[in-house]
């Protein structure tokens, strides 16, 4: 045993790694190992020299056993550190250039709209786009055979009753009809619209308008003007000039187009003014008394404004877009284009 413990402690030294290692275990505790060669031995003594020998084998494979699993810890150790070392990250390496995307531009200019009209107290409400002809037209003042419907031609899904909505006027309708004890209304609506137009630069068959509608006592056109004024200054800046111009829309008496001063040449007159000094970028008017008795509010008592714009009609202005299908195209470089002009 003493000479096997020698032996033992001297192989110990060359203990250096995980292969070393496991070979010590083999050569020394495994199960035809030195150490269970001397237990075998125990077999032929008596009870006596067996217990002598006994405690004396468990103290050296405990001594050895110690010392190995030292070793063992140390090994590994070290091969971890090596592991580190070797997986040193350079942190001075230029990275992979990750594209992210972003808000496209027209939803921005609609936001900026919401936010603007909600701090005045309207509400931004929704409508769908499959609407009826009763919403979209007969409730509108538009009946069945009316001239003005000719020019919102549309998609129709189910004969004549159902259509893709042509504006988004049809919400003044469900708002006002939805208001069952018929009090005041101030809302917005942006929504998507169609018609049964040949896409080009400045037409799209689907395309985004942005109502608004106030229901009150005593409103007149000096409110309607208030309301568009701030539009005009918040997209266009403080600078902006709003006129009225004598229009005609059925669901709104008198009518208006509404004008701002161009932005381009201070209204000295321009291309893209086209020398007017005025730019259009929308219609609006008095709810016509009938729109309001369609909808069971009594027109002797109550009056409103309504207004609508061309969303994307307002967005290519203000960012200089020539062509209205840039908006429905994916192109990240037009994108970061757009985000450059806002910054
Ligand atoms: N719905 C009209 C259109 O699509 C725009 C419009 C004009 C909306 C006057 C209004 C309004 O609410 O009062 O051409």
């Amino acid at each position: 045993m003493e000479e096997l413990k020698k032996e033992m402690l001297k192989e110990l030294e060359s203990v250096v790694d995980i292969n070393s290692y496991n070979n010590f275990k083999t050569l020394y505790f495994g199960k035809k190992g030195k150490v269970s060669e001397l237990s075998s031995k125990m077999g032929s003594m008596n009870h006596d020299e067996k217990k002598e020998y006994g405690m004396k084998l468990n103290s050296l494979r405990t001594e050895i056993t110690d010392i190995l699993e030292a070793k063992l810890a140390k090994i590994n150790e070290e091969a971890l550190n090596k592991k580190l070392e070797s997986e040193k990250i350079d942190i001075t390496l230029p990275s992979t250039k990750v594209n992210v995307g972003g808000a496209n531009i027209l939803e921005k200019l609609i936001e900026d709209v919401e936010e603007l009209y909600l701090s005045m107290g309207y509400d931004v409400v929704e409508g769908p786009e499959v609407e009826k002809d009763l919403y979209n037209f007969e409730l509108l003042n538009l009946p069945k055979g009316h001239p003005a419907r000719d020019a919102q031609d549309t998609f129709y899904t189910e004969g004549d009753t159902l259509l893709l909505r042509s504006q988004t006027s049809p919400v003044q309708i469900r708002t006002m009809l939805a208001n069952k004890e018929k009090t005041p209304i101030r809302i917005i609506c942006p929504g998507k619209t169609y018609r049964r137009d040949d896409d080009d630069a400045t037409h799209s068959h689907q395309f985004t308008q942005i109502e608004g509608l106030l229901v009150d006592k005593d409103i007149s056109l000096a409110d309607l003007k208030g309301a568009f004024d701030v539009l005009a200054k918040r997209l266009f800046g403080e600078n902006r000039e709003t006129r009225f111009r004598p229009s005609f829309y059925p669901f709104t008496e008198p009518s208006v187009e509404l004008d701002i001063s161009c932005f381009n040449c201070e209204g000295k007159g321009c291309s893209l003014c086209k020398g007017t000094g005025w730019i259009t970028v929308g219609g609006a008017g008095i709810v016509n008394h009938n729109v309001l008795d369609n909808c069971g509010y009594d027109s002797t008592k109550w009056t409103g404004f309504a207004f609508g714009f061309g969303a994307e009609r307002l967005a290519m202005l203000k960012y200089g877009i020539t062509d209205i299908r840039t908006f429905y195209t994916n192109d990240l470089r037009i994108k970061e284009n757009f985000d450059r002009k806002e910054a």
